[in-house]
């Protein structure tokens, strides 16, 4: 096995994963023929191509708007652990999904919620796939909306939703407005989380500031994103003193930006951040958990032990008990050595084969 096959298959988690995001092109293409909801193009090659960053969650939003029964939600959750395992040896996943874009379409949270739940469940029992849920809120609606979002999660409460998460335009809705939502959220017994200072907005749009306001106001123990706080070191200096995971996402909606994206996360690494290696939305970004650490890793030039550490970090940020972050980095180092001497020997082996041919 070569280092990118390696890469590869390591047991991963993903702590950032849009569920409206996971719908290969073919199954939204089905499910926008279901339920009669007219797209830009039919053509799967071109259905995820976006100008910007506001084009693509203009899409999203359509997306979200082809998602209508519950069979519906189930079908999309289970496909994106299907698909994860098979890509890149996903073994557990916290995914976001935001009620607030199908209650504009008259679905309850149970629907959605109960779908997505199904198909988890489903994935679980097929793919040995673990799957958690995280509704996040649309900061694009404001602070009143978010409060009778949480309202919601909280009089339905379900096991498999574990925390809160805060997405859309940054500078639409800034973290501080959202206190209440997040106090509402953190005393139901929620972990919380918030994507801030995102690359392809900019500094004033999404300040460094934003993440002093995720920790101290809202109360986030992790962070979606953060690349734009590099342009305070101050504030990178405070999240590596207290360890606070940022997932990093290696691909984004526009190919222009990805350059931009890699020394980001390159410069967030040797800044001694903690960092999670994750997807955000795989198919629409033309991309999958497995490509996400070959990226990172080769642009990190990490050895194989150093991307093993990566993936066992993954689990330390999880919001698992302590028992089952356990049981999992028991299972990860197992699965992790069998990979490790697969590679030692094979690498061997094609180092040898080169030389021959030289
Ligand atoms: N929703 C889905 N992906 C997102 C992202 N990267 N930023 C903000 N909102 C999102
Ligand atoms: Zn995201």
């Amino acid at each position: 096995m070569n280092q990118e096959q390696y890469f590869r298959r390591l047991p991963k988690v993903d702590l950032h994963l849009h569920l409206a995001g996971t719908l290969q092109p073919r199954t939204l293409l089905d499910l926008a023929r279901k339920n009669g909801v007219s797209l830009p193009t039919r053509d799967e090659d071109r259905i995820y191509r976006f100008r910007d960053f506001y084009d693509f969650l203009d899409m999203l939003e359509r997306i979200a708007r082809c998602i209508v029964s519950k069979g519906d939600f189930a079908r999309v959750s289970y496909e994106a652990l299907r698909d994860a395992g098979a890509a890149g040896n996903l073994r557990y996943a916290e995914m976001f999904f935001n009620p607030q874009y199908h209650y504009a379409h008259g679905i309850d949270y149970e629907t959605m919620v109960d779908g997505y739940i199904e198909g988890i469940e489903a994935a679980e029992r097929e793919f040995g796939v673990v799957g958690r849920l995280i509704p996040s809120i649309n900061r694009e609606l404001g602070p009143d909306a978010a409060v009778d979002m949480v309202r919601d999660l909280i009089e339905n409460p379900r096991d498999r939703v574990i925390g809160l998460g805060m997405d859309c335009a940054e500078y639409k809705g800034k973290p501080h407005l959202f206190a209440e939502a997040y106090r509402m959220a953190r005393r139901a017994g929620l972990r919380c989380t918030a994507h801030v200072c995102e690359d392809n907005q900019t500094l004033e749009q999404a300040p460094p500031s934003h993440v002093i306001d995720c920790i101290e106001i809202l109360g986030c123990d992790r962070l979606d994103h953060g690349y734009n706080m590099l342009a305070d070191p101050a504030v990178v200096g405070r999240c590596r003193d207290c360890g606070i995971p940022c997932t990093v996402c290696s691909h984004t909606c526009v190919a222009s930006r990805l350059r931009t994206r890699w020394d980001n996360i390159s410069r967030m690494h040797e800044g001694g951040l903690s960092l999670v290696v994750c997807t955000d939305d795989p198919p629409m970004f033309g991309t999958d958990i497995g490509q996400a650490y070959v990226t990172v890793c080769e642009e990190l030039r990490m050895s194989p032990a150093e991307a093993a550490d990566l993936s066992l970090a993954g689990i330390d940020a999880t919001w698992l008990s302590n028992d089952e972050k356990r049981g999992m980095r028991r299972r990860f180092k197992a699965e992790i050595d069998v990979l490790m001497a697969a590679l030692d020997s094979s690498s061997e082996g094609s180092a040898r084969q080169e030389a021959s041919r030289a």
